[in-house]
């Protein structure tokens, strides 16, 4: 550890007592990892807020009682963070923090792609430190090449190699949109995620692809490739819809598209892991419909609508959505960022985190 990872650590411990009150301690033991103050029911698994990884790296063994269960998981599950700026170490642990305790997050879905060697080490590094669960991505760009590769190559290395990354890496995702983008036919894409979930099988780690409804209704369902996904992570940007307005009026097209999953998904967990409205248009950000508003109290209102229906998103099959806030900076991608390109919060931001 270098001191500001030290430092780090000592102010989240600080933070953590902070949040938990006295009768919190830190699970030093598999056998003291059940809270029993009776005040946080979820504190004893991971990625649970007021659960804190140890200062060790854990026995394998743990992973049988590592992982919240997912059916009880919904609501506001944190932030999806684009990793092209290759951020250093120091800079990953400060935001993961401010992820995690700012905004209660549990989870953060990563977006983009670092070729930087070692990269994913300092992602685990720092959920480790933040005690976030990561949405681990294999990114194929958007230039139709094979780059992914050699980048599906490295994923799957490390996650075997970290003996930390097992713990954290609660799902690996194909993204983002594949098959909205073309990048591989629908059956190619299925032997992947096939593979990477043999590959993954003795880590325990699930697999998906990150992708639009669209994306499969353009390719009439593409229903064996659903069925081979652990996760449906679904993409949910009803900006773009041709019937788009304001975000207040949005709900009935997160349902279309919702409904459609609901319909074809077999009853797996779902999540909204590319969400959010813009507040601004952008070249990669145009609407479909002449009457979508782009501004920052649409950014806003449309979390408010997700939050104001938590009920409804807890009652879907697979225990409940859990959504991810895309994103979560302007720096990361114009206009969807909670914070502003210079660091200040758009809006006040405190989903719930359950209902
Ligand atoms: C998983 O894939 C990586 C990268 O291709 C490879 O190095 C590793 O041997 C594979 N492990 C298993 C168990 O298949
Ligand atoms: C959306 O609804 C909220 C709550 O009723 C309201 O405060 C807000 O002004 C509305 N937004 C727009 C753009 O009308
Ligand atoms: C970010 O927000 C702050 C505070 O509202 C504002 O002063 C600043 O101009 C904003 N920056 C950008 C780039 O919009």
């Amino acid at each position: 550890m270098n001191s500001f990872t030290i430092l780090s650590t000592l102010i989240l411990f600080l933070l953590h007592r902070n949040v938990l009150g006295a009768s919190s301690h830190r699970p030093e033991t598999a056998s003291v990892n059940v809270d029993v103050s009776g005040h946080h029911p979820g504190a004893h698994c991971f990625p649970a807020l007021g659960f804190q990884p140890p200062p060790f790296t854990p026995p394998d063994s743990w992973l049988d009682n590592w992982w919240c269960d997912a059916a009880d998981e919904h609501a506001f599950m944190g932030f999806s963070y684009e990793v092209t700026a290759c951020q250093s170490q120091e800079q990953l642990i400060h935001e993961f923090l401010d992820i995690r305790f700012h905004f209660n997050s549990r989870y953060v879905r990563l977006y983009g792609a670092c070729d930087r060697e070692g990269f994913y080490d300092d992602i685990v590094e720092a959920a480790w430190i933040s005690g976030l669960g990561v949405h681990a991505l294999i990114w194929f760009g958007f230039n139709l090449d094979d780059v992914w590769i050699g980048r599906r190559d490295t994923l799957l290395a490390a996650l075997h190699a970290n003996p930390r990354a097992k713990f954290i890496t609660r799902v690996l995702q194909f993204g983002s949109e594949p098959l909205f983008d073309g990048v591989l036919p629908v059956d190619e894409l299925t032997a992947q995620v096939e593979m990477a979930k043999a590959n993954l099988s003795s880590l325990g780690i699930p697999v998906t692809v990150s992708e639009l409804a669209f994306g499969y209704q353009e390719r009439g369902g593409a229903q064996e490739l659903l069925d081979a996904l652990d996760s449906i992570n679904i993409h949910m940007l009803p900006f773009f819809s041709q019937e788009a307005s304001i975000a207040n009026n949005s709900w009935p097209l997160v349902l279309n598209d919702l409904d459609w999953f609901i319909d074809h998904g077999n009853g797996k967990k779902m999540y909204f892991d590319e969400n959010g409205w813009p507040s601004v248009t952008s070249p990669g950000v145009q609407p479909n419909s002449p009457d979508a508003v782009a501004d920052i109290q649409n950014e806003h209102d449309y979390y408010v609508l997700l939050d104001n229906h938590c009920e409804d998103l807890k009652a879907v099959v697979g225990g409940g959505i859990g959504w991810f806030a895309h994103i979560y900076s302007d720096n990361q991608e114009p206009g969807y960022g909670i914070y502003n390109s210079s660091g200040h919060l758009k809006f006040s931001f405190h989903p719930r985190t359950s209902c």
